[in-house]
């Protein structure tokens, strides 16, 4: 397996002190993080960075909850991400004067994260996700059929990457032909830290096309969520432009990289793994414990909480500007909380994972992504029940905050 070289370009010196000068976008962490976050857990659990603005990174899930529940020490509002989203480098021009309310709820701390949330949550909710799945059915059987008939393909290029960016452009009113612009558009922003000319294209890109569809909405009303947040009221008042350029913003961004990636890495798991897949095929009833417990073992999502204020968690020192990253993947690996933590068992009983965070800015998007998850195990399994990995050594990883295979080459059995 190796990292995917284009989207960690290690600009950044190669790290040999994980303990004390971890880098989350090292190609080393990017390609296998669990036996780094194993030894650190023995001996560092609380590894701490200069890179990037400086960092803390937490490895045992004890820590990762606890941190994760604090919001009045560790909240969100000071940045979520390690290199900035909305800040652009090198000082250039804000991308959008409408970002002022930054990506509420994920950037926001209370009062303005609880009503934000509350917007979007009914368009996630389970009635809601239901009438989603027929469309994503139809849409994964379509992609697996194609794969199929060809014999092989790449089950995360040309199968997980084009689920979710459909799906939640179904939902928000987004063209099917936008669909590739926007997939590159996301990872752009999420994907290439070290490249500011990528990152500004991305985010300029996104805001643009959300900033002309909001015109449009708000010229001649569509049945979508846009127009459905640019109808909708907080005090008496019509929800302010600017949060509902924010919030469309971190659909999008929350609602692709994440799910295509877990998608993703339940595919490369099936291929690596006949064991499990002849499981799962035989027994379809294991389907809701197995999703699970790809979530807990491939969880994609770090994000960071940014402190102002010199302050201290259990002894470590965390000076203003730092970051910490809740690492919800690697609490996910810890052998106090799951036994054989880096063994996928299907069926595994007690699996109070983190993949989705926890407490207040627990993801809002958790029906819609398990739904995406299931729907497309399922579709696949019943189109190609036999695959495998062509060539291991051509298999790429994406990294940094999302983490997740790029390309996973395979032959259809
Ligand atoms: C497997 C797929 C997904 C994973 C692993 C995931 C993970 C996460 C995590 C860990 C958080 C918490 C972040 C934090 O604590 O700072 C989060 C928040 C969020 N996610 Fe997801 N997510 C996924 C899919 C989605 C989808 C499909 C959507 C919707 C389109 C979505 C929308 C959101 C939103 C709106 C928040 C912010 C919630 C808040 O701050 O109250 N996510 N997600």
């Amino acid at each position: 397996m190796t990292s995917d070289a284009t989207s960690a370009a290690p600009v950044s010196a190669p790290v040999n002190d994980w303990a004390g000068d971890y880098d989350i976008f090292d190609p080393q962490y990017i390609a296998d993080p669990y036996g780094i976050w194993a030894e650190l857990r023995q001996t560092c659990p609380m590894a701490h960075t200069d890179r990037w603005g400086g960092s803390w990174l937490p490895t045992r899930y004890a820590d990762v909850y606890a941190i994760a529940h604090d919001i009045e020490k560790f909240p969100s509002g000071n940045g979520i991400s390690v290199v900035p989203l909305i800040d652009m480098p090198d000082g250039a021009p804000a991308p959008s004067p409408l970002l002022t309310a930054g990506i509420p709820p994920i950037s926001a701390d209370p009062p303005l994260h609880t009503w934000t949330r509350r917007l979007v949550l009914p368009t996630m909710s389970p009635a809601r996700v239901a009438e989603y799945e027929v469309y994503t059915r139809a849409l994964c059987r379509r992609l697996a059929v194609d794969i199929r008939e060809r014999g092989e393909g790449d089950a995360a290029a040309e199968y997980a990457q084009q689920i979710p960016v459909r799906v939640i452009g179904h939902i928000l009113g987004v063209p099917e032909d936008m669909s590739d612009t926007f997939t590159e558009w996301v990872r752009d922003i999420l994907e290439f830290a070290n490249d500011p000319d990528r990152r500004r294209r991305g985010i300029t890109g996104l805001l643009a096309f959300v900033q002309e569809a909001i015109a449009e909405r708000q010229a001649d009303p569509k049945d979508d969520f846009i127009t459905e947040l640019l109808q909708s009221e907080h005090d008496g008042e019509p929800t302010g432009v600017d949060v509902v350029m924010g919030m469309c913003a971190l659909l999008l961004i929350a609602g692709i990289d994440t799910t295509w990636s877990s998608i993703g890495s339940t595919m490369w798991h099936l291929a690596t793994h006949p064991g499990d897949r002849h499981r799962l095929v035989a027994n379809p009833d294991l389907m809701p414990t197995a999703v699970e417990e790809f979530l807990r073992a491939y969880a994609p999502v770090t994000m960071a909480r940014r402190v102002m204020e010199d302050t201290e968690y259990n002894g470590c020192p965390i000076k203003a500007g730092e970051r910490v990253l809740m690492n919800f993947p690697g609490a996910n690996r810890d052998p106090e909380v799951f036994p054989d933590a880096d063994t996928v068992i299907l069926d595994r009983e007690h699996n109070r994972h983190l993949a989705f965070g926890s407490g207040i800015h627990r993801c809002a998007g958790s029906n819609l992504a398990r739904m995406e998850l299931r729907v497309s195990i399922e579709e696949w399994l019943a189109a190609m029940p036999e695959f495998e990995v062509t060539d291991p050594a051509k298999v790429t990883w994406a990294g940094g905050q999302v983490r997740g295979p790029r390309t996973v080459p395979v032959r259809i059995g």
